[in-house]
């Protein structure tokens, strides 16, 4: 929970906790108008508590880093963390047999914000799907309801020839995609496997949205566009499918709503390809759960390394799901080679998104830029000149900048 402790006998209790995008904005000025009653001098420390997902790979070195960066840098705000440290994906399968413990599921729900790694490797490729890490991670969004991504893909001035497109195309992208999370055709139903008349196995999804599901994540996508640029695309296949359709449809009634932002809509096919070609034609796109996981990996490669781009998922209340986009890689874990920007990105999101404390998300989003500035690059970033480190130094580096 939030709590305000004082030093006086006026306690200030602000309970409401903020969740959404809307909610930031509540309580930054939820936190206004409790200063400006109290009349007395207030310790205006407060206290959030993280559920700690540090996952598979490269998670558990990625999230030292990211936890003693929010550590330095809350307590410049008066700002303290309880972290409480829960088993999710393979580390969750080798302890308990699963992928998402309830145990873990709990732990999340009750805590303020989760704060995730990433999860999967060899190990546990060759699993049936059911028990796969992958698992966990639906579970997750499922079981916190946050059905709200963002994705942010932004090319920064000293990566951008990091970047496989050429300069003149990817400067200046600056790209937020509000992927839908915890429907469409990820968790349709009927799914599975079956034999078709003709006697052949058969596998089957269901791609189905219900006019809520669209409704809410569209006006989630609208007010973030609002808060950008102002222009919002929606992606689906209208010309091919109804929930493509019915999608399309939803947006634009949407839309009567938040007139002020501009709307065009674009089929998924010719959104990747647009992507490529001119990508700063992009402010927002809100697009539905496989079209989203696609664009979004495509989006991320314009910024040169999917190992700089951190997410949030959040819902209408309760904690948000903080993570990389980025996986597990296996293949580097625990030579200390991991990029860990995009994971203390991430936390640098959670502080924004979920608690509204702006001054620290900017403390950590400028010591991410100070130390690239300066030079410093993880193996999966760096270029000619620059000076290689690995995940520890990285982290050594932005402690110093937050000091
Ligand atoms: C992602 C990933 C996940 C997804 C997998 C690991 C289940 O690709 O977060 O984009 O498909 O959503
Ligand atoms: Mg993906």
């Amino acid at each position: 929970m939030m709590t305000t402790t004082t030093t006086t006998s006026a306690r200030l209790s602000v309970s409401a906790k903020p969740s959404s995008t809307f909610g930031a904005t509540k309580a930054v000025s939820m936190r206004r108008g409790a200063a400006k009653r109290a009349a007395v001098r207030v310790y205006a420390g407060k206290k959030y508590n993280i559920t700690i997902l540090p996952g598979d790979g490269i998670g558990p070195e990625i999230m030292k880093v990211a936890t003693a960066a929010l550590e330095v840098a809350g307590k410049k705000n008066d700002i303290e963390f309880g972290f409480t440290e829960a088993l999710v994906g393979g580390a969750a399968i080798d302890a308990h047999g699963v992928p998402l413990p309830d145990e873990t599921l709990e732990i999340c729900k009750s805590s303020d914000a989760v704060l995730l790694a990433a999860i999967g490797g060899y190990k546990w490729d060759t699993l049936p799907s059911a028990q796969r890490p992958e698992q966990g991670l639906l579970g997750l969004r499922a079981g916190l309801g946050v059905f709200a991504n963002l994705r942010p893909a932004t090319v920064l001035p000293q990566l951008i020839d990091a970047s496989t497109l050429r300069r003149d195309v990817v400067e200046g992208t600056d790209i937020m995609v509000v992927r839908e999370l915890t429907g469409g055709i990820y968790f349709g139903k009927p799914k599975g496997f079956g034999v078709n008349e003709a006697g052949e196995r058969i596998g089957y999804n269901t791609m189905v949205y219900s006019e809520p599901e669209v409704d809410r994540i569209a006006k989630v996508a609208f007010d973030i566009a609002r808060k950008r640029n102002g222009r919002l695309c929606s992606v689906e296949k209208a010309n091919v499918l109804e929930v493509s359709q019915l999608w399309k449809e939803r947006v634009t009634e949407v839309h009567k709503d938040f007139s002020d932002v501009e709307l065009s809509h674009m089929y998924v096919d010719n959104a990747a390809m647009q992507l490529i070609r001119r990508p700063t034609q992009f402010d927002t796109i809100v697009t539905g759960n496989i079209f989203g996981d696609i664009l979004s990996d495509a989006a991320s490669m314009l910024t040169g390394s999917i190992g700089m781009l951190p997410s949030a998922a959040i819902g209408l209340d309760g904690p948000g799901l903080y993570e990389p986009v980025h996986g597990s890689a296996p293949d580097i874990a625990g030579q200390d080679k991991a990029n860990p920007l995009a994971q203390v990105l991430s936390a640098a999101m959670m502080m924004r998104y979920q608690f509204g404390e702006e001054a620290t998300a900017a403390a950590l989003e400028k010591a991410v830029n100070d130390v690239l500035d300066d030079g410093y690059r993880t193996g999966d970033i760096m270029q000619e000149g620059m000076k290689q480190v690995g995940c520890v130094k990285m982290g050594e580096l932005l402690l110093a900048k937050l000091q």
